[in-house]
C-alpha cells in the first residue's frame, strides 16, 4: 500500500492524487483522499484503479491545503468502498490512513464496540480512528502516546485531526515513511519516489518515531513524546528516474535502463583505471572474508532467484558454503546454526516485512547481516551491519528487472571479492574477471537490439498455454527468473525445471502444445542441458534455446537467442533480459496490464 500526505499552502488534492499516482504500483484495490477543510474532513473514495477516484474528485472537488491519500493493496477486507482508507472515526474529528497490520485490531474493536463505538469498515486500520478519538486527549500528541503502545503489528500512520487543522501526523514501526522537507510546504509518503518531483531533502522516520508537519516546519518526536533532532538524507535519484519517459510502460523502460543501471553499478563498486575493487564499497574485511564458513542468502521473489545465482556463485568462487532460502520459510525454520554466519539480505525495496523478519531473527542469533538493497536508508539497510546498494533508480513496474539484474551483478563482484580475499583468485585472474565485466553494459546493449526478435518470437508463441523454462545451475535461476517473469505479468502458466530432474515426473506434462525455453550457457554442463533439450523434442515440444555456445543443428529449434560471448559465470545477466523481453512482450499481445498485474503489489510490507 501507499501513503502520501501534504501539509503547505496551496490546494493539495491534486497534488495528493499525483503523490498516488507515483505509489499505485505499492497496490491498487482501491485508493482515497482525506483534506482538511474549514474545520471539517472532506474524503473521496473509490475502489479500483487511481483513475476512479481522480473521476469522483474532478466530479465532486475537495479543497484545503493540508490533506492525506492512500493506495489499498488489501490485507484486511475486501476491496470495497467503505474498506477503502482514510478512516474516519465515528465523530468525523480524526482520519487515518494506514500500510502494515494491527494484529490486535479483532479484540480492540470488540471492547471499542462494547461501549458504543459503531464501526463502518471491517478494516484494522478503523480501529485506529477510532481509539484516537475515543481516548483524545488535550492534543494528538498525548493522545498517540497513549493509544500507540496499545496497537500490536506495524503500522506507518498519516492521521488529521481537526482540532489541529494545520497538521498532518504520522508514525511509524515496522512499515516504512518518510518526510520530505519543501519550500512553504512539506510532505509524506511510504516511499521517495512519491515526493521526488518536489524535494530531495528526505528524512526518514525510525520506528516508534512521529513527526508533525505543518507548512512551516517539521517536528519530530520520540516514542514517549520527546522531541527529536533529525538529519536529512540526501537523495541522488532523479524525478525522471520514476518517469516512463518515452516507453509504452515502466517495466520496458526499466528493462532498457539496465546498461545504464549495470554501468553505475560497476563504476560504484569498481576502479575501472586500476580493475580493482573498491575496498571501501564491499562488506567483509580481509579478515571477515577469511573467517566465514556459512553464508545464508534470504529473499522473496525475484531477489530471491538473485540470492540462487549468489549461492552459485559464492560456492563456486569464493568456496564459501551458501544456502538461498525465501524469507517467509526461513523466519520459521528451526535452523541449526554453525560459527561464523552470515546473513544475506537481498531486497530491493529493504521493506518487504518476511525479508526484515529474517533479518532480525539471524540479528539475535548474533549473525553478521549484509543487505543488499535498492533504496538508500530502507528498513533492511538499515538493520544490517553491513550495505551493497544497487544502483538501479527507481523501479515502479511491479515485476522487477533492472533491480534484479543489479543484484545478480553485486553478487559477481562479491564472489570475486571474497574469492580474491580468501586467496583462490589470485590479483591477476581478479584483474582479468573485472576487466571483461566491464564489458557487461555493452553485452546488455547487444541483447536489448535483439528484442525485435524477441517480440516476433512472442507474436507466434501468442496462442502457447504452458511454457516450461529449463536449465541447470546458473541457468536454472535464470529459468526460476523467467517463469516468475512470465507467469506475474502475462498469467501464462510456467514452470522452471533444473532441466535433469524433468525426467522424474514434470516430463508427463510435455506434449505439442508446449513450450520449453532451454537456458544452455554453462560449458561444464551444456552437453547435459542438450540431452534433456532431446528428451523434450522427443515428446513434440517446440524448443527455444538461449546459449552463447556454437549450435550444429539449428533448425531444430523454433528459435535460438544468442548470449554475447562472456565467461560462462556473467552469462545470467544477458540471458535474463531475453526472457524479460519475452514475458513484456507476451503480456503485451495478451493486453495484460503490464506495469500492475492483478493480485499483486510491488512491495509487499504484511506477513
Ligand atoms: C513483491 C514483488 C516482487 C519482488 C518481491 C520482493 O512480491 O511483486 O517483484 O521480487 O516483492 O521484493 P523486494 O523489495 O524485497 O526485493
Amino acid at each position: 500500500c501507499g501513503i502520501i500526505g501534504f501539509a503547505g499552502r496551496r490546494d493539495c488534492a491534486q497534488l495528493l492524487l499525483s503523490g498516488l499516482c507515483a505509489l499505485e504500483y505499492r497496490g491498487y484495490d482501491s485508493a482515497g483522499i482525506a483534506v482538511q477543510s474549514q474545520g471539517d474532513l472532506q474524503v473521496r473514495k473509490s475502489t479500483g484503479r487511481l483513475k476512479n477516484l481522480q473521476d469522483i474528485v474532478s466530479r465532486a472537488p475537495v479543497s484545503g491545503s493540508v490533506g492525506i491519500g492512500h493506495t489499498r493493496w488489501a490485507t484486511h477486507g475486501r476491496p470495497s468502498e467503505e474498506n477503502c482508507h482514510p478512516h474516519i472515526g465515528q465523530k468525523g474529528r480524526i482520519a487515518v490512513v494506514h500500510n502494515g497490520i494491527i494484529e490486535n485490531y479483532a479484540a480492540l474493536k470488540r471492547s471499542l464496540m462494547e461501549r458504543g463505538v459503531q464501526f463502518s469498515s471491517q478494516t484494522d486500520t478503523e480501529v485506529i480512528a477510532q481509539l484516537l478519538e475515543y481516548y483524545y486527549e488535550t492534543d494528538l500528541l498525548t493522545t498517540l502516546g497513549k493509544v500507540l503502545p496499545m496497537l500490536e503489528g506495524s503500522y506507518a500512520l498519516g492521521i488529521l485531526d481537526v482540532s489541529d487543522p494545520d497538521t498532518v501526523w504520522c508514525a511509524r514501526r515496522g512499515s516504512p515513511l518518510i518526510v520530505g522537507k519543501g519550500e512553504g510546504e512539506n510532505y509524506l509518503a511510504s516511499d521517495i519516489s512519491a515526493v521526488l518531483e518536489y524535494t530531495r531533502d528526505i528524512y526518514i522516520l525510525d520506528d516508534g518515531e512521529i513527526a508533525a508537519l505543518s507548512a512551516g516546519e517539521i517536528r519530530f518526536y520520540g516514542p514517549q513524546g520527546q522531541a527529536l533532532e533529525k538529519e536529512p538524507t540526501p537523495i541522488s535519484w532523479s524525478a525522471d528516474g520514476a518517469k516512463r519517459g518515452g516507453f509504452r510502460h515502466f517495466m520496458l523502460k526499466e528493462i532498457y535502463d539496465q546498461p545504464q543501471a549495470i554501468e553505475d553499478t560497476l563504476n560504484h563498486y569498481i576502479d575501472a583505471q586500476t580493475l580493482t575493487i573498491r575496498r571501501e564499497s564491499m562488506p567483509f574485511t580481509k579478515e571477515q572474508a577469511q573467517q566465514v564458513e556459512n553464508i545464508t542468502i534470504v529473499a522473496c521473489g525475484t531477489a530471491y532467484h538473485a540470492g540462487m545465482v549468489g549461492q552459485n556463485l559464492l560456492e563456486q568462487l569464493a568456496r564459501v558454503r551458501t544456502h538461498a532460502q525465501i524469507a517467509s520459510e526461513y523466519r520459521y525454520q528451526d535452523t541449526v546454526y554453525s560459527a561464523n554466519e552470515t546473513l544475506i539480505a537481498v531486497s530491493q525495496s529493504g521493506e518487504t516485512a518476511d525479508t526484515i523478519a529474517a533479518v532480525r531473527k539471524a540479528k539475535n542469533n548474533g549473525h553478521r547481516i549484509v543487505a543488499l538493497s535498492n533504496v538508500l536508508g530502507s528498513t533492511v539497510a538499515r538493520e544490517a551491519h553491513a550495505v551493497m546498494y544497487t544502483l538501479a533508480g527507481p523501479e515502479i513496474a511491479v515485476a522487477s528487472t533492472k533491480a534484479y539484474t543489479t543484484q545478480v551483478l553485486l553478487f559477481e563482484i562479491l564472489a570475486l571479492d571474497l574469492g580474491n580475499l580468501r586467496g583462490l583468485i589470485s590479483e591477476r585472474e581478479l584483474q582479468d574477471c573485472l576487466r571483461e565485466l566491464l564489458r557487461l553494459p555493452g553485452q546488455v546493449r547487444s541483447v536489448l537490439e535483439r528484442a525485435g526478435q524477441v517480440e516476433h518470437f512472442a507474436h507466434s508463441m501468442r496462442m502457447c498455454r504452458d511454457v516450461f523454462f529449463i536449465g541447470r545451475q546458473l541457468d536454472y535461476c535464470t529459468s526460476l527468473e523467467a517463469a516468475l517473469k512470465l507467469k506475474e505479468i502475462s498469467y501464462i502458466h510456467s514452470e522452471a525445471y533444473a532441466a535433469g530432474e524433468l525426467k522424474h515426473g514434470t516430463i508427463a506434462l510435455i506434449d505439442e502444445t508446449t513450450l520449453v525455453v532451454a537456458t544452455a550457457t554453462q560449458e561444464r554442463i551444456f552437453l547435459k542441458t542438450l540431452s534433456n533439450v532431446e528428451e523434450v523434442r522427443a515428446r513434440g515440444a517446440s524448443i527455444l534455446l538461449i546459449t552463447d555456445k556454437e549450435i550444429q543443428n539449428e533448425g531444430q529449434f523454433q528459435d535460438i537467442w544468442p548470449v554475447p560471448g562472456m565467461r560462462d559465470i556473467y552469462s545470467p545477466i544477458p540471458a535474463t533480459v531475453y526472457v524479460q523481453l519475452f514475458a513484456y512482450y507476451m503480456a503485451l499481445q495478451k493486453g495484460c496490464d503490464i506495469d500492475k498485474p492483478r493480485n499483486l503489489a510491488k512491495s509487499v510490507t504484511v506477513e
